[in-house]
């Protein structure tokens, strides 16, 4: 763990120069496709494809594994998208869920802000002024021509409930997960009867009018959230803070991300969200530059007491050991797995020579990676060979994904498994049928070791299980 941000950008590569190896491999291998292609697309929405689905649905297990499953004091929920509209005026979001739009009086494309060049580095004041592009002599980066003063752009998706479209029907879809769990902080600590600290976990959809999307799946309009919220006493806060900085970035290097490409970067108090006292960043260097990963947020009790002002709730805590009520603070860790599995591919990715050969590799950590094992024939016109093939995988899936293919010779298919992260191919040969034992190739070291065919599911899973950790 190291806590030294480098501001320089090109200290540190990244994995992978160019975004779009990334973006073709995905779309090639059926890890993510563009939403509604065969209609032009849809900006900002993506979806995830065959291996897509396998790799996000592993990256949400893992991180319920360290979050909820491991730990005593932490229990999920799985709150609704569509809540109460007042939630979003008392957390704030309707007032303040905003980023600084600007527009070109040309070609009335509309820009962030912060996104253009020569906005660098400005504070988060610089951006507030509503003089800073005549200031800057900012202008369109498409065609040049000038922009308007920055106004505030909300970012929330409104809709409306029930079969009447007016002002007193609309709802949000929610921007962050977070606001189900507080909503729900009475209802969980009563049910579970959990004492202070305890945390209330959430994986799920968030929405967000985002004015410039882009990079692929780090900034959509439609994406998942994986959030934490830690309840605390006040005075815990900042310890409780501090604590979860390097469990959350553990978790990141534990699943195989370098850590040279992680840094933390702290909020300047001008830059914090309106809910927050503290929030650091944990960015990691994408092909794009250093960016935010996931978020670390001191909230104080901000939710919480402006829920209980605005509701007339009580949402404090009594604690039976000091007899004291009070309201918790809450700390917060706030990531998503779109970001995470498109970091975990990204710093997955390499290119080899072998045998004056290119190989593809994702170097995917076993736990995360769409197939554990591939079955492959050494000859598919051997009718006893495929039988073969076909009773081990059958075996083998009701433990672990795990795929047949025999569309190509074996060191091509050897190939196309390792770029897609197949930790371990399991090739039957005519050997097999004699001696009844198979290959078992190795992705990483390429290494292959022969195991008796009723062995080689105790193999696999002894191999899953070491690097479980
Ligand atoms: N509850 C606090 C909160 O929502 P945030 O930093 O705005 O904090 C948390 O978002 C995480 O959600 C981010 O670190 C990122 O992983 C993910 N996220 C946010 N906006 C996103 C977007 N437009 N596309 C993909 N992921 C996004």
């Amino acid at each position: 763990m190291t806590d030294t941000p480098n501001d320089d950008p090109n200290a540190v590569a990244p994995s992978v120069e160019n975004l779009e190896t990334i973006v073709s491999l995905s779309k090639r291998r059926g890890f993510v496709f563009p939403s509604s292609e065969i209609y032009g697309g849809i900006n900002a929405v993506w979806d995830y494809g065959p291996l897509g689905v396998e790799l996000k649905n592993n990256v949400k297990r893992a991180w319920w594994r360290a979050m909820v499953q491991e730990r005593d004091d932490i229990v999920g929920l799985d709150a609704g998208i569509l809540m109460h509209p007042q939630v979003w005026v008392t957390s704030g979001h309707v007032a303040s869920f905003s980023d600084p739009l600007v527009e070109c009086a040309t070609d009335h494309r509309r820009f962030r802000l912060d996104e253009l060049p020569g906005t660098e580095g400005l504070s988060a004041t610089d951006l507030g002024d509503p003089t800073i592009v005549q200031r800057l002599g900012l202008k369109c980066p498409v065609d040049g021509g000038p922009l308007s003063a920055p106004r505030r752009f909300n970012l929330m998706f409104k809709t409306y409930m029930g079969p009447v479209e007016e002002d007193a029907a609309i709802v949000y879809l929610r921007p962050e997960t977070a606001q189900g769990s507080y909503v729900n902080f009475k209802n969980v600590q009563q049910s579970t009867r959990k004492k202070l600290p305890f945390g209330i976990a959430q994986v799920g959809k968030s929405f967000r009018n985002e004015i410039s999307p882009g990079n692929f799946v780090f900034r959509m309009r439609e994406f998942e959230q994986m959030e934490m919220q830690y309840f605390v006493r006040p005075e815990e806060a900042a310890r409780t803070f501090d604590e979860w900085l390097p469990r959350r970035w553990d978790w990141y290097t534990r699943y195989g991300v370098t850590p040279e490409r992680l840094r933390f970067r702290e909020h300047a108090p001008d830059e914090l969200a309106h809910y927050a006292k503290k929030a650091i960043d944990i960015e990691y260097r994408f092909p794009f530059g250093w960016k935010e990963l996931e978020g670390i947020h001191n909230r104080g009790n901000f939710d919480l007491s402006n829920h209980q002002a605005a509701t007339g709730e009580n949402l404090e805590y009594f604690d039976p050991a000091t007899e004291e009520h009070f309201t918790p603070w809450i700390v917060e860790t706030a990531g998503g797995p779109d970001r995470a599995a498109f970091t975990f591919l990204i710093d997955a990715y390499r290119e080899e020579e072998v045998r004056g050969e290119k190989r593809v590799v994702l170097g995917l950590h076993p736990d995360l990676a769409p197939y554990k094992v591939a079955v492959l024939p050494l000859l598919k016109k051997r009718p006893e060979i495929v039988d073969l093939c076909h009773q081990i995988l059958a075996d083998l899936k009701h433990n672990f994904m795990a795929v047949y293919d025999d569309t190509a010779a074996i060191g091509k298919l050897y190939r196309r498994q390792d770029e897609i992260g197949t930790p371990w191919c399991i090739t039957v040969d005519v050997e097999s049928l004699e001696d009844g034992a198979v290959t078992v190739r190795d992705r990483d070291s390429m290494t292959q070791e022969r195991i008796p065919v009723e062995r080689v599911k105790a193999a696999i899973l002894d191999r899953l299980a070491a690097v479980q950790g």
